[in-house]
């Protein structure tokens, strides 16, 4: 499974991409203004140089940008924009387009997302599909010609809790199996977690050939990240602090501090210590 880190905060990318493990990053609007907000400090960002430096910092790996528009023309038109701009810079600009781009439901743009991608495909530019809730959202902007698929896990988690009025916290673990309330397991039509979407997702996949790559996006814990890959996503993003976490463990530092302690002379000398 592909390792992004779902993050617009140059240093964050840095340090990651530093550990040599890292596939590709994954911004969105909402990344992009933290990040603003971190480094303007009263003074003025110039965004082009800024991501043209997280593109060249990430050299060979896909880096996603997001587009704003809500309509088809609009995401089209900025989408071409995004690409034209920044492509050259080092060949890795993913599109993002959310798989469904109204505001409120009933709306009449229901399918613009699934055009923007067919028309986006058809002149080679990459797109990651992003939003996806369900595998028929999946499905479909695959079958539009989406390279990346990103089903959001976390956010599907919240959303069965919401509607259950379960009190959580973002970061809290919320079982692959489903949550639990008397008999009944929750879900959403079908669906009882973010990891069991992900899963659907993949079966579906498998079975109909289907091409693109499966992103697990929104994780937020470490289990997640397990859970995902076992469920056989392509691609996992998750936040800077999250990646940080996967290599901890109690008894891990513990380990390190016996090891230490019991350090001799004879085999330090011969580990090259003087
Ligand atoms: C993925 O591409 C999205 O940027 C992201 O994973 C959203 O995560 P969130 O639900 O934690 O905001």
């Amino acid at each position: 499974m592909k390792l992004f880190i779902d993050s617009a905060d140059i240093e964050e990318i840095k340090k990651i991409n530093s550990y040599g493990i890292l596939d590709g990053v994954t911004t969105n609007p909402s990344l992009i203004k933290k990040a603003v907000e971190k480094y303007k400090k009263g003074k003025k960002l110039n965004m082009e140089l800024y991501i043209k430096e997280i593109l060249e910092i990430c050299k060979g790996k896909p880096v996603s940008l997001e587009v704003l528009g809500t309509d088809y023309n609009d995401m089209v038109k900025e989408a071409r924009i995004l690409f034209k701009k920044f492509n050259n810079v080092a060949n890795n600009v993913y599109i993002k387009i959310p798989v469904n781009p109204c505001l409120e439901l009933n709306c009449d743009k229901n399918s613009d997302g699934i055009k923007a991608i067919k028309t986006l495909s058809k002149e080679k530019i990459p797109v990651n599909c992003t939003l996806i809730f369900t595998p028929e959202q999946a499905l479909l902007a695959a079958k539009a010609g989406a390279k990346i698929v990103s089903p959001f896990a976390g956010r599907i988690d919240d959303y069965i809790r919401e509607i259950n009025r379960i009190k959580f916290k973002k970061e809290n673990y919320f079982p692959a199996e489903g949550f639990k309330k008397g008999k009944k397991i929750l879900d959403d039509n079908g669906i009882v977690s973010g990891v069991h979407l992900i899963k659907e997702c993949v079966e579906i996949f498998k079975k109909q050939n289907i091409k693109a790559e499966i992103l697990a996006a929104s994780l937020r814990n470490t289990r997640q990240f397990r859970e995902v890959a076992k469920a056989g996503a392509d691609i996992a993003t998750i936040p800077f602090s999250v990646i940080e976490k996967l290599l901890e463990h109690y008894k891990t530092a513990e380990g390190m501090k016996d090891f230490t302690r019991d350090i001799v002379p004879e085999y330090a000398r011969a580990v090259g210590h003087e």
